[in-house]
């Protein structure tokens, strides 16, 4: 199976995170793939919505930190997380997230890019950025204070400690809890019908409620200039370094 799952049902894709072994943690194929699947949205008209799943209690764990510490110790970063972060960006079809389990790293800040976000009760969302001498990234820096607040974003993402799924939705990141074995008909129900609706009134009424991009997208370079510097840091070998002691225990 692959670690991505692309598929269609009618106008509706789904993409799945499929690696629940690491918790669904991203490589720097899967993020291809994701960025594949996305581009191909906006290119095929037979495709109106895009859905992003996870697994049983497992939405992802974020970039693989395997990933992040081969680049720690030399290794090409890759275009791979570019080339996502910017499909999320600056795609034209609406995307909505079903999130069960946990959403940490990207998986988190993906939601910002999201159109509409289901979770369950048990979902929990965490950027654990600073302490792994990191930044905020995928223009969360730009978009969650302007979603939550500067408060509420500073606590997610600087003190970067548990959100549960209640809190999350209270910062305006969730629109609705869902008991687990309905979120994902749940999300795939109001897929169908968003895709269902007039397109071209749906990609204007999206770009109208979405705004300039381009602030976006000059956002992304400027956290992704930190963030490539601060991967070779010695903040984050040290923390890449704990993660990889604590798995060999
Ligand atoms: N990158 C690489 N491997 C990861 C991973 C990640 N982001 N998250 C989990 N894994 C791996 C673990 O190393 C472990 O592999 P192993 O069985 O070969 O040892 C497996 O997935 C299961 O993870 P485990 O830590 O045992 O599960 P848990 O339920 O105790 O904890 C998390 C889950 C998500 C809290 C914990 O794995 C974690 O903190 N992961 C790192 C998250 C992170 O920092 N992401 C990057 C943010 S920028």
């Amino acid at each position: 199976m692959a670690d991505i799952e692309v598929a269609r049902t009618g106008r509706v894709q789904t993409i799945r995170f499929n690696r629940v072994n690491k918790k669904n943690a991203i490589t720097r194929a899967m993020y291809q793939t994701m960025a594949d699947a996305l581009t191909e949205a906006d290119a095929n008209a037979q495709i109106g919505v895009s859905v992003l799943l996870g697994q049983p209690d497992v939405f992802t764990s974020g970039n693989d930190l395997v990933d992040f510490m081969a680049v720690a110790t030399g290794a090409e970063h890759g275009g791979e997380v570019g080339e996502y972060l910017k499909a999320i960006a600056t795609g034209s079809k609406p995307l909505i997230a079903a999130v069960d389990g946990l959403a940490v790293g990207v998986g988190c800040t993906t939601l910002l890019h999201c159109d509409l976000v289901y979770a369950s009760p048990r979902a929990w969302m965490q950027t654990p950025f600073v302490d792994l001498g990191l930044v905020p990234e995928a223009a969360s820096s730009l978009l969650a204070p302007r979603l939550m607040g500067h408060q509420w974003a500073f606590e997610l993402l600087v003190l970067g400690e548990r959100f549960d799924a209640e809190r999350a939705a209270r910062a305006g990141l969730v629109n609705e809890l869902i008991r687990p074995d309905h979120l994902e008909s749940h999300a795939l129900a109001v897929a169908d019908r968003l895709a269902d609706k007039p397109p071209e009134a749906l990609a204007i009424s999206r770009q109208l409620l979405r705004g300039n991009r381009q602030e976006i997208v000059a956002r992304l370079h400027e956290e992704s200039e930190h963030f490539s510097q601060r991967l070779k840091s010695e903040e984050a070998r040290n923390a890449f370094m704990t993660f990889m002691q604590k798995k060999a225990k």
